[in-house]
């Protein structure tokens, strides 16, 4: 009995460690923690019996899932059987089909994908009853008991119904074939390697799970930028085995692909969609598709846009391309999703008519009406390119004769790559709130892209995603906010941000009062915080755009042919596209919303400097000119991303340590690049339009030591570029193996102090650092690009430059402060300053 009760002890302490261990993420915000006593009490109505009445695929994952999630939150266990027997309680899951085999009873009338949930009590007998319009709707009930228990809210006391507002909800992935992903910031593809798809493929199974979860029905699984063979034979069939994996959850897999296929693969002489035998080539290739993937989703094109080929090579239009691919998928209920991210990157600078924002619009419009019904135009949710702050695109409220989905960035190519942290949902919700006044009424682009405003008989929501290899997903923790909230805001955009982040918060991180509010609190604003520190009043982006998008490179967007132009002279800013004097983009809004942007007057001030050009001196709404709000914003962001490692440190204990330390360490970095951003922001913006900060912040560094200034022993300075990507503009770099040294003779009042190392950190080495007081360590440390961007630089610069921190540092004037570097590989133990404040 002993032994045996010992055993148990060592059992539970075993379960208890491998719990914690297991906290790295990979469940996402599908955790099925254990939930408090008080709350469990609540369920104790829930029959352990699950009864789930077919036997499909899908059954089985919603049994599974059922159980699982069950036995895991209310700590009892739960049996799972495909039978009911007169007088069972039960938790009991069917969908419209399976409950009419079973009973013969004709269900309510459920939309596609629905579903209602709740008690249903006769004599003696309780049955919880999950009931789905179709085996997707059973799918979507399931999770969302599931999801009522983890964030510990009531169950419903009589059936509830709750149906998407749209039929696509579509991911897009922009992976491809050799195993990288574009604008991924997570590791390598769960889908592909070496030019083929994975032999193991139980990522993909668990990526289905969690996006089941949040009423995901479709899936894209190649980079838009498609591989020129992806419609070969030997492909489709490897693909086959992705689709496999997404069916039991609902998903329907398609494929992204280059209107030139007929001729790359098919080998004909021509890709001229209305050409007959290219019409053939479309129809036999979509035959073939179908029967090794019987429910594939369709195709998204990309076409005459960045490089890829399209229609207009034989002068056909989009309407005729799209139609073309979709005619034969028609049959087969497959669609076409044909990007509305059609524009010419060749523009010319020097045009002050030239705009590429006009693009969608000027490309698309002419077109309304002219598309299959199978047709989606599918439409970013600004005109230029996923930038911090974008109106919505005129082009939504200019198509009312064919069906739209809005793509939204989850992957946050503009928005730090998931280095930062920057919760999207409020931003996303600024867009889909957006009310276009189309024919002077009310037409919010939710309910135009919901298909609703224009009665159009399809629409929805894509997600670029562009999830990877590492344990959690997207690299920040956080950064799964931004996926669980675009699949909400799929199934239903009039949720609030709170209500979506707060339940997030509780899935993923517990129900702990403290932790939640201090992550929602972390969360809420910090697209907010983001904008202000790189860039704001609609600037557009400021990072290095012929770059990895992700560090400051404030030049980079002018004076070539991207057309993300903010127009920065010595006297003014800001892209001029008004109707009466500048590119007349404004004019493709319906008049009343036009009318707002047109006037300096009315515009609101985030969006002055993409609607306007104005003097650095123009007064905002608030009293502030342009370029004091420039460098206000950039300070005040900058000083609250500060305040986030140690808000967060406020959690420890609270959460796992895994988690915690992974996200600290993830906050404390963006504290430091905010830094580096505001200064390169306000540095550049004070030198072009020469007018001082009032505060005397900018290019006024008092507690900062340039490495270049300090006593030197091998390292030499050098030019940083961009210019204001470093302090002072310089750094420094060891080029000796043995390393280098940079001294100083310290002055400060005794007291204790920060110090703090900018340096930069390349991928190319592991440079060793070790900073020393008078001869005794302070701290070492390896830069091991573990936190500086998620692709290969290896330049000091904006994208680079990261900082160590060290708090409690007690000095008195004469002190002598050492920092050696040591090189490793080609990174040369770089360093920009050191900064000393007082605590
Ligand atoms: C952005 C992004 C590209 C992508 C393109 C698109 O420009 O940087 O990587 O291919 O959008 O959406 O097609």
């Amino acid at each position: 009995m002993r032994l045996y009760l010992n055993l148990g002890i060592l059992l539970l302490l075993f379960i208890a460690t491998l719990h914690i261990h297991a906290e790295n993420g990979a469940e996402g915000w599908l955790r099925y923690a254990p939930i408090s006593n008080a709350a469990v009490a609540n369920y104790a109505t829930l029959p352990n019996k699950i009864v789930v009445l077919g036997k499909s695929s899908t059954d089985e994952v919603v049994g599974n899932e059922l159980q699982r999630g069950l036995t895991s939150m209310l700590g009892r266990s739960f049996t799972i059987s495909h039978e009911l027997s007169e007088g069972d309680n039960a938790i009991l899951v069917a969908n419209l089909a399976t409950l009419n085999r079973a009973f013969s009873v004709i269900g309510d009338k459920l939309s596609p994908d629905s579903f209602t949930i709740g008690p249903k009590t006769e004599r003696k007998t309780y049955r919880f009853i999950i009931l789905g319009a179709d085996s997707r709707g059973e799918l979507y009930g399931a999770f969302h008991l599931l999801e009522l228990i983890a964030s510990e809210q009531p169950l419903p006391t009589k059936p509830a119904t709750e149906s998407p507002s749209s039929s696509i909800r579509w991911i897009n992935q922009w992976d491809n074939l050799d195993g990288t992903i574009e604008r991924g910031y997570a590791g390598r593809s769960i889908f592909y390697e070496n030019g083929h798809v994975r032999a193991d493929l139980t990522r993909v199974h668990d990526y289905g799970r969690l996006l089941a979860s949040i009423g995901i029905n479709g899936i894209t699984v190649n980079n838009v930028n498609s591989d020129l063979h992806t419609l070969e034979p030997e492909m489709i069939l490897e693909f086959a085995r992705i689709a496999d994996e997404f069916r039991p959850w609902g998903i329907r897999m398609s494929l992204s692909v280059d209107l030139s296929s007929p001729q790359v693969v098919g080998h004909l002489p021509t890709f001229d969609p209305v050409d007959p035998t290219v019409i053939t080539w479309w129809k036999t290739k979509v035959d073939e598709i179908y029967k090794a993937i019987p429910d594939f989703g369709g195709f998204v094109i990309k076409a005459d846009s960045e490089g890829r080929v399209g229609p207009s090579q034989y002068h056909r239009t989009p309407a005729e391309a799209a139609n073309a691919v979709a005619r034969p998928l028609k049959p087969h209920g497959g669609f076409v999703l044909y990007r509305g991210f059609v524009y010419n990157n060749h523009l010319d600078y020097t045009d002050l008519k030239a705009d590429r924002a006009r693009a969608g619009y000027d490309n698309f419009r002419a077109l309304d009406g002219k598309f299959e019904s199978n047709v989606v135009i599918q439409i970013k949710n600004g005109p230029i390119d996923f930038q911090v702050r974008e109106p919505a695109s005129p082009l939504f409220a200019a198509l009312q004769h064919t069906s739209q989905a809005i793509e939204l960035q989850v992957t946050q190519e503009y928005l730090g790559q998931q280095r930062h942290m920057v919760f999207l949902v409020p931003m996303w919700k600024t867009t889909l709130d957006t009310d276009m006044r189309a024919d002077n009424r009310s037409t919010p682009v939710n309910e135009i892209v919901e298909g609703r405003s224009f009665h159009q008989p399809l629409g929805g929501f894509v997600g670029v995603a562009n999830v990877g290899l590492d344990a959690n997903w997207m690299h920040h923790p956080m950064a799964m906010a931004n996926l669980y909230g675009f699949g909400r805001l799929a199934w239903n955009p009039n949720l609030s941000t709170n209500q979506i982040l707060d339940t997030w918060t509780r899935l993923t991180w517990g129900n702990n009062d403290k932790v939640v509010s201090t992550i929602d609190e972390l969360q809420r604003h910090s697209w907010r915080v983001y904008e202000q520190y790189t860039g704001n009043l609609g600037i557009g982006t400021l990072t290095n755009i012929l770059g990895y998008h992700f560090g400051p490179g404030i030049e980079s967007a002018e004076h070539n042919g991207w057309g993300q132009w903010f127009r920065a002279d010595a006297t003014g800013i800001g892209m001029d596209r008004t109707v009466a004097t500048g590119t007349g983009y404004i004019g493709q809004y319906p008049p009343e919303l036009a009318k707002v942007y047109e006037d300096v007057n009315t515009c609101p001030d985030d969006l002055l400097l993409f609607m306007h050009h104005v003097p650095y001196t123009h007064v905002l709404h608030d009293g502030k000119t342009v370029v004091q709000s420039i460098y206000d914003a950039h300070y005040e962001g900058a000083a609250t991303a500060q305040t986030y490692p140690t808000r967060w440190q406020t959690l420890h204990g609270l959460i796992d340590e895994d988690r915690y330390n992974h996200t600290l360490k993830l906050l404390t970095y963006q504290a430091g690049h905010a830094i580096v951003w505001r200064d390169a922001v306000t540095r550049w913006f004070q030198k072009e339009s020469n007018i001082p900060d009032e505060q005397g912040r900018v290019g006024n560094y008092p507690n900062r030591i340039e490495a270049e200034n300090m006593t030197a022993e091998g390292y030499t300075p050098i030019d940083v570029k961009p210019w204001e990507t470093a302090s002072n503009s310089k750094a420094v770099l060891c080029d000796q193996p043995t390393g280098c040294t940079l001294t100083t003779k310290l002055d400060n009042p005794a007291g204790t102090y920060t110090i703090t190392v900018q340096y930069f950190d390349f991928w190319s080495g592991k440079s060793h650092f070790a900073l020393n007081l008078n001869g005794k360590p302070i701290g070492n440390w390896l830069a091991d690009e573990t936190l500086p961007p998620a692709r290969a630089e290896n330049q000091p610069n904006g994208d680079t430059s990261t900082r160590i921190t060290f708090p409690n540092i007690v000095l008195k004037p004469g002190d002598t402060l050492t920092l050696h570097g040591t090189p490793n590989n080609t990174e040369p133990a770089p360093v920009d300053y050191i900064e000393i404040t007082k605590q």
